[in-house]
């Protein structure tokens, strides 16, 4: 899979959480100075974000290259150190990526490991690296760069799903079924109007993760620990170099803001949630009581137990993801309630939320898609439910209207004709066409798929303004399509 970090470094273990001992390990850490004994183990382990916080290895890296670039320019490195701490970047960046990379008991995160191993390499000139620069706005820029590039991966997937509903859309023609509202009957509508407008709630998704990255397109990178710096950094010069539209213009703002992790997790979501209420569908629409599609075998799955079994396990699962989800925003959320100005180590707390809806939302997306390109659907059931002649009443009333009945009149009439239908057990078209009120063509509204190839309101459920609305949508996937690209060409990497 390749993910924003689809090069994932796989150096060094996992840590799992450790049982505290009460020693004090070696006072190893970059900011041990100050510290006469070391940090107690179970600091250590409450502390580290080495585990999850290594994904943004490449995005640090990229940042700490465009900073020491950024030092170079202003004087405080001569060539050669620039050149000497570049090499040490590139190399540590191929070691994470080749797993040769060590870690030390003492690194706390991605960040401190870097700077501990460019150091290493590059000695006097490594231990220049961090001139300027605190780990604030180093994993504030981070994060923000790996952000960036995740959710324009994410809006590439959505769109592909979304060509996916266009084309089963077009393929499926004149098909139709019937329209809910409360789950219960209401009005045929074609199937391409159904599918299309699981497509247009996605493009508010797309549109949303685009926003969210142009909002979020602001370097941190010179905002220091919170305040800045006394010496010459010039942060629109890094801020172009890392590909920003923009440096910050507030140092306290900028390293205390989480706001592009809430956003993103909010889009992410929603996001979830559309594909939950479409995954629902599947799953009504999969079962012998509906009977509308018939999933392919490679995305269903059996039962340990009952032979017979086929399950929608994707689209249930489509629909379980959304809860985590939106426990992830919450979590956020609340973590962000309450912070005073500017970093506090609460804001650590923002990495694995983010991480994991990216994760979660992209093996549905995936999926999905897989599953919605397969599926098969039983249009002729479809058109047997939608063909019962109750879900009519509405267009009968409306042929009533055009013979200048009032509205509220037309519905009463039919309403009173529906009741005797269900009373009497006679056929509704019987009773129409026995009715004085309607004229002899009203016969017509009872042949199959005829209430949907009269329906002409502009965006409604009638075959003429599908047509035209198929044509909208595949414009607006060009044109979101080109937005990416857009956004793609500003990201370096
Ligand atoms: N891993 C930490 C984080 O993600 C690094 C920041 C530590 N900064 C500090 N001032 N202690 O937030």
């Amino acid at each position: 899979m390749t993910g924003a970090d689809g090069q994932d470094f796989a150096g060094g273990a996992d840590r799992a959480p450790q049982a505290p001992t009460g020693d004090h390990g070696p006072a190893a850490t970059l900011w041990h100075g100050r510290f006469e004994g070391g940090p107690d183990e179970a600091l250590m382990a409450l502390s580290v974000s080495l585990p999850f916080d290594r994904r943004l290895a490449a995005w640090d890296i990229r940042g700490s290259m465009a900073h020491v670039r950024g030092l170079a320019r202003i004087g405080l490195l001569d060539q050669t150190e620039e050149a000497r701490v570049l090499d040490a970047l590139a190399r540590t960046g191929t070691e994470l990526g080749d797993g040769s990379f060590r870690f030390e008991p003492s690194d706390e995160d991605i960040h401190t490991a870097i700077e501990r191993r460019v150091t290493e390499l590059a000695g006097d000139a490594g231990a220049k690296l961090h001139t300027g620069r605190s780990r604030n706005d180093q994993v504030a820029t981070a994060f923000r760069l790996w952000t960036k590039e995740s959710l324009v991966e994410l809006a590439e997937l959505v769109l592909e799903l979304q060509s996916v509903l266009l084309n089963r859309a077009k393929a499926v023609g004149e098909a139709y079924l019937p329209g809910y509202t409360h789950l219960q009957r209401a009005q045929p509508v074609p199937l391409a109007h159904h599918l299309a407008a699981h497509a247009w709630a996605l493009n508010r998704d797309v549109d949303r993760l685009l926003e969210a990255i142009a909002r979020m397109d602001v370097s941190p990178l010179g905002a220091g620990a919170l305040a800045g710096s006394s010496l010459p950094i010039d942060p629109a010069g890094t801020a172009m170099d890392l590909g920003f539209a923009r440096a910050f213009t507030n140092s306290l703002d900028v390293t205390s803001d989480r706001d592009f992790v809430a956003e993103s997790l909010f889009a992410l979501a929603l996001l979830g949630i559309h594909l939950s209420r479409m995954g629902e569908e599947f799953v009504l629409w999969s079962s012998q009581e509906f009977g509308f599609v018939t999933l392919d075998d490679a995305f269903s799955t059996g039962s340990s137990m009952m032979p017979q079994k086929k399950n929608p396990d994707v689209a249930e699962l489509a629909r379980g993801k959304a809860g985590r989800l939106v426990g992830n925003l919450t979590s956020l959320l609340v973590t962000l309630k309450g912070l005073p100005l500017a970093y506090n180590r609460d804001l650590q707390e923002d990495k694995e939320p983010l991480l994991d809806s990216v994760d979660q939302i992209r093996l549905v997306l995936l999926a999905f898609r897989g599953m919605v390109e397969t599926a098969t659907f039983e249009t002729e059931t479809m058109a047997r439910a939608a063909d019962d002649p109750m879900s009519l009443a509405t267009d009968l009333a409306e042929v009533l209207v055009e013979q200048g009945v009032p509205f509220r009149q037309a519905h009463s009439v039919v309403g009173g004709l529906v009741r005797d239908s269900l009373t009497r057990g006679i056929d509704l078209a019987e009773l129409v066409g026995g009715h004085p009120a309607f004229p002899d063509s009203v016969a017509f509204l009872f042949a199959p798929g005829a209430a949907v190839s009269r329906r002409r309101s502009p965006g409604g459920a009638g075959l003429v303004p599908v047509g035209e609305q198929l044509g909208l949508l595949e414009t607006e996937l060009d044109r979101a399509g080109s937005r990416i690209r857009t956004v793609r060409a500003t990201l370096r990497g």
